[in-house]
Formats: C-alpha cells, sequence, structure tokens
C-alpha cells in the first residue's frame, strides 16, 4: 500500500492481544462493585492483602537505616546486571540457605514477586501449554498466563483437610502440555501451611510426570506456633524448583517491589537453556531497583530475629481473634489458618436466601454493616470470603463483631433450624451405630 493510500484510510491503533487478553480479575470485581457503605459506621476494609495500609505494622528501624544508607551511595543510582548485583544476589543466596544448596549463580532478583512468577511462567511455558494452578489461590496467575495463551488448569484444595492439596485431582490434571505445578505455601487466601510428608507427596506426583514446580513462597517462615515453615525445594530429590520470593510480605514493604527467583536444580535437568531464558528474560526490564539492591544484604543480615516474631504473634492472635469472633456468626464457617495473614470463611449461602451468592453478601455487609471482605468469587471460588488479618486489632475486633450481626439479621431461622435437626439426626444415628455396636 502506498504511503498515499495508508494516509487517506481512518486511523488504526489497537491494544495488542496480550493486553487485550491481560485482566485482573480482584481488581475487576473490586472495582465494579455497586455499594456505598454506611454514613453511620466507620468503613473497615478486610480486603487488602498490603500489611501497610493501616500504618500498624512497619519494618523495623535496621530496615529504614539500610535504605538510608543506600541513597547515600552512588552505586545505589547506576544500572545494575539485569539479573541483580552480586553481592545482593550473594546475600539472597545466604538468606535463602534453608531451601537448599544454593549460590549466586541461582539467584535472579526482580521486581516484586510478582514480576519472579511471570520470569518463571514465561520462561517454562509456551502459548498453548498449561500450568495447574491451586483453586483457591492467588490469582496473579491467570493474570500473568492467560494474556500469553498459557493455559491455567485449577487443582483442587480441600477446606476440610486445612487447605490440603487434593493429590487425585492434581494428578490427574496433568496432560502432555503441563509445563509446570505451582505450590503457594504458605497460602495465600487460604492461610495453609504444608507439612514435609505433603509436600514431599507433592513432588512425588511432579516427580512421576516430570513437571517441573513453581514455589510461590513469598509467606516463607509466616507460620504460626505449631506449625513448620518447610521450602519445597529442600525436599525435592530430583524435582527441578523455581521458588519466588522477595522482601514484600516478611519485611512488611511491598512498595519497594523486591523480589527474587531461586532455582534449584540439582540433576541440572533445566540445564543451561532455562537458566540462561531467566537471564535473557531479566533483561525486559533490565533488572529491579538499585537504591533497593544496595539495601538488601544489610535488610537481610541485620534485620533481627525479633521483629519477626513480633509480627508473626501479632497476627497469629488476629486469627485467634477473627476465629472465635466469627464462630459467633450463624451461618459462617471460619477456617482457622496455620500462617500467611489471611484467613477464608465459608458462607453457608443456603441458610441466607436473601442473596443468591457471596458477592451479593459482601455487597449487602458493606451497605448495612461497612464492613467489606473479598468475595470467594475473586478467586474462583464461590460461597466463602477472605479476610486479612493485619488491620489493627480494635478494628478487627469490631468487623467481626458486624459481621455477625450481619449474619444475625439475615440468616434463614427455617433454614438454620433444618439444619440443626439435620445434624441431630446426623448425631443421633451416629450415636445409635456406636451403641449398636
Ligand atoms: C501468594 C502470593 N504470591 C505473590 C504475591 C506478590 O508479591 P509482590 O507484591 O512481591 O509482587 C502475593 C501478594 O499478595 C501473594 O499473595
Amino acid at each position: 500500500m502506498s504511503r498515499r493510500a495508508r494516509r487517506s484510510q481512518e486511523w488504526n491503533v489497537r491494544a495488542s492481544a496480550l493486553a487485550r487478553n491481560t485482566h485482573n480479575l480482584i481488581r475487576n470485581i473490586v472495582d465494579n462493585l455497586q455499594v456505598e457503605p454506611n454514613p453511620d459506621k466507620p468503613f473497615i476494609a478486610l480486603s487488602i492483602g498490603d500489611p501497610t495500609t493501616f500504618g500498624n505494622l512497619n519494618p523495623p528501624e535496621q530496615v529504614i537505616q539500610a535504605i538510608r544508607d543506600s541513597v547515600e551511595l552512588h552505586t545505589s543510582r547506576g544500572y545494575a546486571p539485569s539479573k541483580g548485583h552480586q553481592e545482593a544476589r550473594e546475600a539472597v543466596a545466604v538468606y535463602s540457605a534453608h531451601q537448599g544448596d544454593i549460590s549466586a549463580e541461582d539467584v535472579i532478583l526482580s521486581s516484586g514477586c510478582s514480576h519472579a512468577i511471570e520470569l518463571v511462567i514465561t520462561v517454562l511455558a509456551e502459548c498453548g501449554q498449561n500450568i495447574l494452578v491451586p483453586r483457591p489461590g492467588f490469582m496473579i496467575y491467570k493474570t500473568l498466563a492467560e494474556g500469553l495463551g498459557i493455559q491455567i488448569k485449577y487443582y483442587r484444595l480441600l477446606p476440610d483437610k486445612q487447605w490440603k492439596v487434593d493429590l487425585d485431582d492434581l494428578e490427574n490434571q496433568i496432560n502432555d502440555d503441563t509445563a509446570a505445578i505451582v505450590v503457594i505455601n504458605p497460602s495465600n487466601p487460604c492461610g495453609s501451611v504444608y507439612n514435609k510428608e505433603h509436600l514431599s507427596e507433592i513432588l512425588d506426583i511432579a516427580s512421576r510426570n516430570q513437571v517441573p514446580i513453581i514455589a510461590d513462597e513469598i509467606y516463607e517462615h509466616f507460620v504460626f506456633s505449631g506449625n513448620e515453615f518447610t521450602a519445597i525445594s529442600s525436599l525435592s530429590k530430583d524435582v527441578p524448583v523455581l521458588t519466588c520470593g522477595g522482601l514484600t510480605k516478611r519485611f512488611l514493604v511491598p512498595g519497594w517491589r523486591m523480589g527474587w527467583v531461586i532455582i534449584h536444580d540439582r540433576h541440572n535437568i533445566l540445564g543451561r537453556e532455562v537458566r540462561q531464558g531467566l537471564a535473557n528474560l531479566s533483561t525486559r526490564i533490565l533488572g529491579p531497583s538499585t537504591l533497593i539492591q544496595r539495601a538488601l544484604p544489610a535488610i537481610l543480615k541485620y534485620t533481627p530475629q525479633s521483629f519477626f516474631d513480633d509480627v508473626l504473634l501479632f497476627i497469629e492472635n488476629q486469627a485467634k481473634l477473627a476465629y472465635a469472633e466469627l464462630l459467633r456468626a450463624p451461618g459462617l464457617r471460619p477456617i482457622m489458618p496455620q500462617g500467611a495473614m489471611y484467613m477464608m470463611i465459608e458462607i453457608k449461602i443456603s441458610l441466607f436466601s436473601e442473596f443468591k451468592n457471596d458477592l451479593q453478601f459482601v455487597e449487602r455487609m458493606v451497605s448495612e454493616q461497612s464492613v467489606f471482605c473479598l468475595p470467594g468469587r475473586c478467586f474462583e471460588y464461590p460461597n466463602f470470603m477472605r479476610i486479612v488479618l493485619t488491620v489493627p486489632e480494635d478494628a478487627l475486633r469490631e468487623a467481626c463483631q458486624r459481621i455477625a450481626i450481619f449474619c444475625k439479621e439475615h440468616i434463614d431461622m427455617e433454614e438454620k433450624c433444618k439444619e440443626i435437626n439435620s445434624n441431630i439426626i446426623q448425631v443421633t444415628n451416629e450415636t445409635e451405630v456406636i451403641c449398636n455396636n
């Protein structure tokens, strides 16, 4: 077509297929909520997974000082190698020694954990392949993969077994096009923490089917008393594991956007190509902020254990508080988390005949009680809602009490009685069976 002919046509500037096919489910739902909070009650958002929102949780002085020192360095202003400065990558390798035998060569710095996830998905999967993701799980996997034509296939987590993986379902989802299994441990949104035995069961499936694992461990060490965090890479005998982590949650600095990928590949299954692929992909943004990179060695070395302990104790107490309060809410079933900073709550929607689904339930709760919880549909997991536990204690208590009032006001008493009766019948039958035996 001649330049002249082209000029005479209408302009036609379009967004790319990648842009058009990139969707963030949580943003779409939250931004399109059609309700206003009750003006007589202060609004409490239990929906935001950002521990800095309320200003009650802050990084320790050592972390702030590390940034002050970094600002002064002229080397914190220039570009770094796109995989990250050597000292910063060495510091991550030392900090992550519990994951396995790693060196700076196995570490690639990224702009937050989400960017680490993007790197590992893009290095392992092609358009037309699929990755297996837990449901309910963190939805960024869908946001990142679908635009690239990579299919998300969900495997089931079991709410009645502390959100353990339904292993049969996981294995059944694997096919010739499966490029990776994503394991989020501890989990957003479930707050589950898997023990060694369960992680080994997942590894066995990956090994049998020769599928690498993407381990999302952004909540590593974020576990409540009585639970233990184990890096899945530390248990792997043969399965290659790409672990995604970062400063975000444990150090309470999500906005600093500092994350990393750690390559665990004892048997060199991924080979040079995948390593080189990750290095290539890191050049797309020329690496994360060098201000934070320069501070990273001091942040990782000097943050005192007491800081981590205090934050965890606070969150665990919040979990206990929310759990106790929500047990008083008829028609809800809170599931006590073992770590991370969230709690999932089942809404027995059949007991609330006014509402068709979790979205209607949470919307009405906003308009009447000014409390907002993230509806389960944000995780493609209906009839649940997620709350965050990092809000100040008073706000959490107040919010849970309002949730309980809301449930009492809206529960269908007839349905509730039927449920109680059926429970009694079940218990009676079970008792009879026990007595007769
Ligand atoms: C499981 C999980 N992975 C990754 C991320 C992203 O972390 P970042 O803010 O460092 O990108 C989050 C954030 O909420 C998360 O919950």
